[in-house]
């Protein structure tokens, strides 16, 4: 079993551990803060916007790269659903919705 790797959110200030591999948005709700995921994860509504503050995630996808996303996606700015946790990683969800 691979070891979990702690993905913290802020502004929150809370820590969930996960496995390698799961996507942020998975990770969101396992911390219990909400993310607007209108589509609940298969890349199309583009309203998942989560800010990569520190840590490694999977490279940009295509539906990142074809998706209207309500924010400008880029290596900080991604999609939650669609970027998985590769290291110890801090984030914030981009919309206040989640606050
Ligand atoms: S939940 Fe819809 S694009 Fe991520």
């Amino acid at each position: 079993m691979s070891p979990l790797i702690p993905v913290r959110f802020e502004p929150q200030g809370i820590t969930v551990m996960v496995s390698p591999g799961v996507d942020l948005l998975e990770a969101a709700r396992r911390a219990g803060i909400p993310v607007d995921s209108v589509c609940n994860g298969q890349g199309v509504c583009g309203e998942c916007c989560i800010e990569i503050i520190e840590g490694v995630v999977s490279p940009l996808t295509l539906d990142e790269e074809e998706v209207e996303a309500s924010c400008e996606l880029g290596q900080n700015l991604r999609l939650a659903c669609r970027a998985r946790v590769l290291s110890a990683t801090r984030v914030r969800v981009a919309h206040p919705f989640a606050s």
